[in-house]
């Protein structure tokens, strides 16, 4: 805690309120009492002034395009770690040893099936169900088939075991997904992959065509997925925190996280960039033309993949996945027209006075679309992606909620009412 404190005059009266400082210095004036001593509250629409909480697990310099998972620079790690290994930090602090990291893998190995009962539940969407209404449905529904989560001693129960059980099972239950929506028979998971590796078959390894994992193409979707994994408190981790505030289940509280990221605004953008790109291209490439309606106030069109809520200078992970982007398509020999007019996108937005002077740049999802589309991920499936990467940081920050005593109170915002004062009833002959 640091000794400062803001001083704040209301009605004549003089208030200090604490300063609450982080680690890397950030500072926050504490109101936690505000309302109980001066009777106000504070208005902060989009929570864009707000801290809903402290945590120790990401850092994030919007001003400096700053990502830190629990100290350690996102660019290290994305270079040099698996993505369980950087989900294992993420939940536990540190990263693994040999010992701690095989016990995980075991764990991802041991936990990869879902009941068969719920294989039935793909049968019943419709064709062209969206993959995350089918994401968020069946990871709400495991707390069904696997609902012990209380107890650590047991091995098949406590927090433990109910994060690697889900870390595992959703990359499954992705996998099927498709697989069903394709109506291509099912491939299972495979104990002699890895995290990654098993993904990527079970999606496309098909009956007399099997698939053969490119090194490279796994060491891409690793890449995403550790970019992806943690953001700290963005409108789908805030949903987790905020429901699981409520004291439901942690697979609840997931499946609250997927239907947030499903937004355009959020980690739908990655689908939205793509099909941005692909509407750019059939129109003969007219990039005045879609720059002009982003900038017009009267049309809701947005360029998507541009603009981020914290990063006002650059996303650190834009620029790790445009180096990856380039690479992925060199090693894969794909010529995608696509990147191209991403590429020109981006120089010509660039030199726009208007995306310039509000510090609208490339976001992470800008060219993760397509990489993901070199890889052979469908469209409709790339939020999805997301969701696998996200997971971990979803959970972490859950148990991080779990575990604050002090602070752990049920979510609750207050508002300023603008409707009308009390006025008398009205029979219905008078209204
Ligand atoms: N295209 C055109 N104009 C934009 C864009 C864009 N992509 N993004 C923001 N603006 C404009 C707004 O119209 C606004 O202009 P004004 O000041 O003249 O009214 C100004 O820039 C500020 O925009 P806000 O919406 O207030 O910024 P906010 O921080 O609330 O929103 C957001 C951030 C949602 C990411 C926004 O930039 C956006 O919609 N981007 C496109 C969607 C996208 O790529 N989302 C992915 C984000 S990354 C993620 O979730 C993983």
């Amino acid at each position: 805690m640091s000794q400062n404190f803001a001083q704040l005059c209301l009605d004549g009266q003089t208030y200090t309120l604490p300063i609450v400082e982080g680690t890397a210095g950030e500072k926050a004036i504490d109101i936690r009492n505000l309302l109980k001593e001066t009777g106000y509250i504070t208005l902060d629409s989009g929570y864009m002034n707000t801290g809903s909480c402290t945590s120790a697990i990401t850092y994030l310099d919007g001003a400096q395009g700053i990502l830190n998972y629990r100290g350690y620079a996102i660019e290290d790690l994305a270079e040099n770690c698996q993505f369980i290994e950087v989900a294992y930090l993420i939940l536990n602090g540190d990263l693994p040893n040999f010992g701690e990291l095989e016990q995980f893998k075991r764990d991802m190995k041991r936990f990869a099936l879902i009941h068969e009962d719920m294989i039935h539940f793909f049968d019943h969407f419709p064709p062209n169900a969206s993959p995350m209404s089918i994401l968020s449905t069946m990871v709400g529904s495991l707390h069904n088939y696997y609902p012990e989560m209380d107890d650590e001693e047991d091995p098949y129960g406590g927090i433990t075991v109910t994060t690697a059980r889900l870390l595992s099972k959703i990359r499954t239950i992705a996998a099927f997904s498709y697989k069903k929506s394709i109506g291509h028979p099912l491939v299972y998971p495979n104990a002699k992959l890895n995290y990654c590796q098993n993904f990527l078959n079970m999606m496309f390894d098909r009956p007399n065509m099997p698939y053969v994992i490119k090194p490279e193409v796994a060491s891409a979707l690793n890449k995403l997925l550790i970019l992806h994994a943690d953001h700290e408190q963005n409108c789908s981790t805030s949903t987790v925190r905020l429901v699981g505030s409520a004291g439901v289940n942690l697979y609840a509280s997931i499946s609250a996280g997927v239907n947030a990221l499903w937004g355009p605004l959020h980690g739908g953008a990655n689908q939205a960039v793509l099909e941005m790109l692909e509407l750019i291209y059939a129109d003969d490439c007219n990039y005045d033309k879609y720059i002009k309606k982003a900038k017009n106030k009267e049309d809701s069109f947005r360029l998507s993949g541009f603009g981020h809520r914290v990063y006002k200078t650059f996303d650190p992970r834009a620029r790790i996945i445009k180096k990856a982007c380039h690479e992925v398509l060199e090693t894969l020999d794909i010529q995608d027209p696509l990147l191209d007019v991403a590429l020109e996108l981006e120089r010509r937005v660039k030199n726009d006075d208007y995306f310039q002077t509000r510090n609208l740049y490339p976001n992470v999802d800008f060219y993760s679309g397509i990489i993901y589309r070199a890889i052979g991920i469908p469209t409709n499936m790339f939020t999805v992606m997301f969701a696998l990467g996200r997971l971990p940081g979803w959970i972490a920050q859950w148990r991080e909620m779990k575990e604050d005593k002090v602070n752990s109170r049920i979510g609750r915002p207050r508002q300023i009412y603008t409707g009308l004062t009390l006025r008398p009833f009205l029979p219905m002959h008078e209204r």
